[in-house]
């Protein structure tokens, strides 16, 4: 079965041609990083755009590289929910229009769950059920994986997304978007305990999440620091941030884990690529005995191989899509 996936929910467009669910023949991403660096962020209109212009060529050489044709796959996945909208609509579009010309079947794929999915690329021996942790820029969500298909939320983000804090605290302390990355690196040669910060309490669900008053404090912390002239070590600060979301993210996992009887623990969303997050939930299910799957650094991001991973199993499921499918900016995996 060969199943090419397309993925252009934010800024990165991305196609894959994956064959029996796992094996990646080809994965192809075209990031406009660079671009919308210079604004500090995201700018849909251009990241639409871009995708416009880069995704017949970035599918032609997922299939060259894949050394396959049209006529050789089994079906077109796509990534129609969530995301920028603008974005998600240039990929279902074109996604759809090329089903139609191939007479291919069309397969709708929620973005998280093609996160999720980065985990079967990565373990061959590994099946559901599971409980995941995804964070990313735009999403932290602890997540039951009940089967391929079906998913429950456990636990939210109320606010921003850890990828978020990551990007904003980076922004603030003057590194260039997206700043995750940075702040990884920077914390790496910092002390991790030189700033207390706070871990924001959350009233009603325990495994909800909130990232927001974290990101404050840190901001307010540099304005501080600024308005009386004084230094504030980066490198210290990035440890004690990334500390600080590394903790929160690994105690409400591992809490959920514990409550709801799993012993088997994934990692999965961009942020899953940071080496705070991956040490911390790697340790704490070590010290239990959980069994632990976390991606590859390459498919943490943003990628077209997820896509057609996850579409591989949904299109087993029987998922498809008509012509009818549209995007949807927000959309909860619990209504897929
Ligand atoms: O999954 P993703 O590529 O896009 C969304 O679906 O949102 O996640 C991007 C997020 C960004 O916030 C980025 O800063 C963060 O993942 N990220 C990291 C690292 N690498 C990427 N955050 C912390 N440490 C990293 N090493
Ligand atoms: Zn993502």
């Amino acid at each position: 079965m060969l199943i090419l996936g397309i993925e252009s929910s934010c800024d990165e467009t991305a196609a894959s041609v994956v064959k029996d669910c796992r094996e990646i023949r080809s994965s192809v991403i075209s990031t406009q990083i660079e671009e919308h660096k210079k604004y500090g962020g995201v700018v849909p209109e251009i990241a639409s755009r871009r995708h416009c212009e880069n995704i017949l060529g970035v599918v032609r050489q997922a299939l060259d590289e894949a050394q396959v044709t049209l006529a050789d796959l089994d079906g077109i996945a796509v990534t129609y929910a969530p995301g920028l909208i603008g974005a998600l609509l240039v990929g279902v579009s074109f996604a759809k229009a090329l089903a139609m010309s191939c007479g291919k079947p069309l397969i709708p794929v929620h973005h998280i769950a093609g996160h999720i999915a980065t985990n079967y690329l990565t373990f061959p021996e590994l099946e559901p059920p599971y409980l995941c942790l995804v964070a990313s820029g735009g999403h932290s969500h602890i997540i039951e994986v009940l089967s391929y298909t079906k998913f429950r939320v456990v636990g939210r983000t109320r606010d921003d997304a850890a990828g978020e804090c990551f990007d904003k605290c980076a922004r603030a302390m003057g590194f260039p978007y997206p700043g995750g990355v940075h702040v990884d690196n920077a914390a790496q040669s910092g002390d991790s305990t030189a700033f207390k910060l706070p871990h924001p309490a959350v009233a009603g669900n325990e495994y909800d999440f909130s990232f927001s008053g974290l990101k404050t404090s840190v901001i307010n912390l540099l304005h501080n620091a600024e308005q009386k002239g004084l230094e504030v070590n980066k490198n210290d600060l990035s440890a004690s941030l990334q500390r600080t979301i590394s903790e929160i993210l690994t105690n409400k996992t591992i809490l959920a884990a514990e409550a709801l009887g799993y012993k088997k623990v994934a990692l999965a969303g961009g942020v899953s690529a940071n080496s705070g997050v991956r040490a911390a939930l790697s340790a704490a299910c070590k010290e239990r005995g959980f069994d632990f799957y976390m991606p590859e650094k390459k498919l943490c991001g943003d990628n077209g191989a997820m896509i057609a991973c996850q579409g591989s199993y949904n299109f087993l499921a029987g998922i498809t899509a008509d012509e009818s499918l549209n995007a949807i900016a927000t959309l909860s995996m619990e209504d897929i």
